[in-house]
């Protein structure tokens, strides 16, 4: 099943929906920033204290934005290959076509903004407590040119996630006259929050309005 086109499909939904709900903790966790350095760094100390926990959550964590990848990797392929196919029998319309392709640049920019995140807030060298977790990101937000990076790669996340919530739905078959509005409206609430909250964070600590 997990080889068909469809199983793909699930995968790539629940692995999906398990990265926004990732998204919400993050983004809670990180508006602690604006409650001040002590508060932030005593947050991070509570994440860090519990070694087998945080590992297994770190695993967790990596083998689902893996899976995520991975599988849009195959089905894209997949689909590219079945193409001569596919136009016979069934004609992807231009806006599908169009979000597939925006999804797949969007996608790479994330991964590009992940890898870059996490080289700079967990594996920035240090010495004990110095700097401290609140003093690394600060540095960063200090300096124009991150925040930039940091809110255009928000924004295209931003439209990743619209799309993504509520192809996650219809993957799953739920694709109703009544429900689909709903849906869809509730994926651009989630969108627009992630976008406003986790925008508001490098503008806010650049602007010197953080805690
Ligand atoms: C302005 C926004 C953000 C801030 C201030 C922020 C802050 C942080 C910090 C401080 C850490 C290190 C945690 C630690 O070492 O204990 C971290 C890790 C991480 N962040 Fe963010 N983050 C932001 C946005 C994002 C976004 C948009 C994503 C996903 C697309 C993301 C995904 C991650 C991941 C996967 C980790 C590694 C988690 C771990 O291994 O514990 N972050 N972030």
């Amino acid at each position: 099943m997990l080889k068909s086109s469809l199983g793909k499909k699930y995968v790539m939904s629940i692995t999906g929906q398990l990265v926004c709900a990732f998204l919400v903790m993050h983004l809670a966790g990180n508006l602690a920033l604006f409650a001040g350095k002590e508060t932030f760094n005593k947050y991070a100390a509570m994440l860090e204290a519990n070694k087998v926990l945080l590992y297994a959550a770190e695993a967790g964590l990596i083998s689902i934005f893996l899976l995520h990848i991975l599988t849009a990797i195959r089905l894209s392929l997949g689909n590219r290959a079945a193409r001569p196919e596919k136009y016979a029998v069934y004609k992807a319309s231009g806006e599908k076509r169009m979000a597939s392709g925006t999804m797949i640049f969007s996608g790479l920019v994330i991964l590009t903004f992940l890898v870059v995140h996490i080289c700079q807030f967990k594996f920035t060298p240090r010495v004990g407590d110095t700097p401290t977790i609140y003093d690394v990101v600060q540095s960063y937000f200090a300096q124009p040119q991150w925040v930039i990076f940091y809110v255009s790669c928000i924004w295209v996340l931003s439209t990743h996630l619209f799309h993504g919530f509520q192809s996650s739905f219809q993957s799953f078959g739920l694709n109703h006259p009544r429900y689909t509005p709903m849906i869809k409206a509730g994926g651009a609430l989630y969108a627009v929050s992630m976008c406003v909250g986790y925008t508001a964070i490098p503008i806010f600590m650049y602007l010197g309005k953080g805690g």
